[in-house]
């Protein structure tokens, strides 16, 4: 460790990000207050998410702090925004020469910010290694397994996401500590109201490309969704709706669009809905910390764990499969914690700080 003072560079650009940030700034606040060892966190936004619901709602009510720099990156092609934010984030680890640079998940900001990091020598740490789909045609997929190969501190939210890092030979710096999603839920959970309510309904989100830009694929979702027995919420990210117009593809009565929900009606939506319909990987798991069922519009899901214990049902994007399912969703789930016990925050922290960079 070069002083007393350990510079991590956060680097963040899509929604889910802002909210596992939350969960490390809140974590790395309260180390200050106990170790001689203060950590300086600064963070970079990529700018991938830019609407004002996808990103400034979060870092609000989140109160994570305020990045150092938006790039501004925007909309593009998967090779244009990686592109364009390798440049920024390499400016930027070239100019505050950070100890670390901290990335979360699977997404293009993630990958950027490995490889820019990776190139100057810094190490990484990578928070929700070792998921695995088995399915490369994923942009996340790629994403996740060039991030794993290149960092050197590696925390997996569970058992099954230690054994893929190990099957790929990855073993060194590897810790098991629990879900910060999981954390984040437990935090906020005494903040939210209960949605009142008279009639049961479903909460589903897609947005995946895999399901939204194959009108076959998107068609069927939403034919499956007019049989669905209770009133289904989609709150509807940006891509979903751009091509739900495109294909003009429109949603029946009993389906209720609404904007992208902040993080505190997301969870108050979990804890009132009867059952969880999505194509999303956070969201497969916070309908877990609710104890709902999840449906998930995927052949594959990196939450394997939730399949064993049927919490989880994979159906793809077929009507009939999905339109099986609502029965089965409508039953409870045991939520005895797979994801650990909500102090994941704190553990990384404890492994980060315990880290000697002299020997890396
Ligand atoms: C990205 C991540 C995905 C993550 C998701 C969370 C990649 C490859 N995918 O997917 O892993 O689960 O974020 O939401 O990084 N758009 C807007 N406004 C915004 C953001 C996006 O209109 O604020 C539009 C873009 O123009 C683009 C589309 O939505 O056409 C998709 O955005 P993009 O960031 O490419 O991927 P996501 O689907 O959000």
């Amino acid at each position: 460790m070069k002083n007393s003072t350990l510079h991590i560079m956060t680097i963040v650009g899509a929604r889910p990000q802002f909210v596992k940030a939350s969960v490390l700034s809140r974590a790395i606040d309260r180390s200050n207050k106990s170790n001689t060892t203060q950590i300086l966190e600064t963070i970079i936004h990529t700018g991938q998410h830019y609407d004002t619901n996808m990103s400034k709602v979060f870092f609000d009510e989140l109160a994570v702090p305020k990045p150092s720099i938006n790039l501004n990156i925007g909309s593009g092609s998967h090779a244009v925004t990686t592109g364009k934010m390798l440049l920024g984030i390499e400016r930027e680890l070239q100019q505050k020469k950070p100890d670390w640079v901290l990335v979360y998940g699977d997404t293009n900001s993630t990958l950027s910010a490995a490889l820019a990091a990776a190139k100057l020598h810094i190490p990484i740490i990578h928070i929700e290694a070792g998921l695995r789909s088995f399915n490369r045609k994923m942009p996340e997929e790629v994403n996740r397994v060039i991030t794993d190969h290149l960092s050197t501190l590696l925390f997996c939210p569970s058992e099954a996401s230690k054994a893929n890092l190990a099957r790929e030979g990855i073993t060194n710096g590897v810790h098991v500590v629990g879900d910060v999603m999981y954390d984040a839920t437990l935090y906020h959970r005494s903040q939210i109201f209960p949605v009142h309510r008279e009639d049961a309904f479903a909460l589903c989100t897609v947005h995946r490309s895999e399901t939204t830009d194959e009108k076959k694929a998107l068609a069927s979702v939403f034919s499956a969704l007019a049989s669905c027995p209770i009133e289904v919420i989609v709150p509807l990210h940006p891509r979903t709706k751009k091509m739900l117009e495109f294909y003009e593809i429109k949603p029946s009565r009993n389906v209720t669009l609404v904007p992208p929900l902040p993080y505190l009606k997301l969870l108050e939506h979990l804890q009132a809905c009867d059952f969880v319909i999505t194509d999303s990987g956070g969201l497969q798991k916070e309908a877990y910390f609710f104890g709902k069922r999840c449906i998930t519009v995927r052949h594959e899901t990196e939450w394997t764990e939730l399949v064993e214990i049927d919490a989880n049902k994979l159906v793809g994007t077929d009507k009939n499969k999905i339109e099986n399912a609502f029965l089965w969703a409508t039953n409870p789930v045991d939520t005895t914690s797979i994801y650990g016990n909500g102090s994941a925050g704190e553990i990384i922290i404890q492994h980060i700080l315990k880290t000697d960079q002299t020997t890396l």
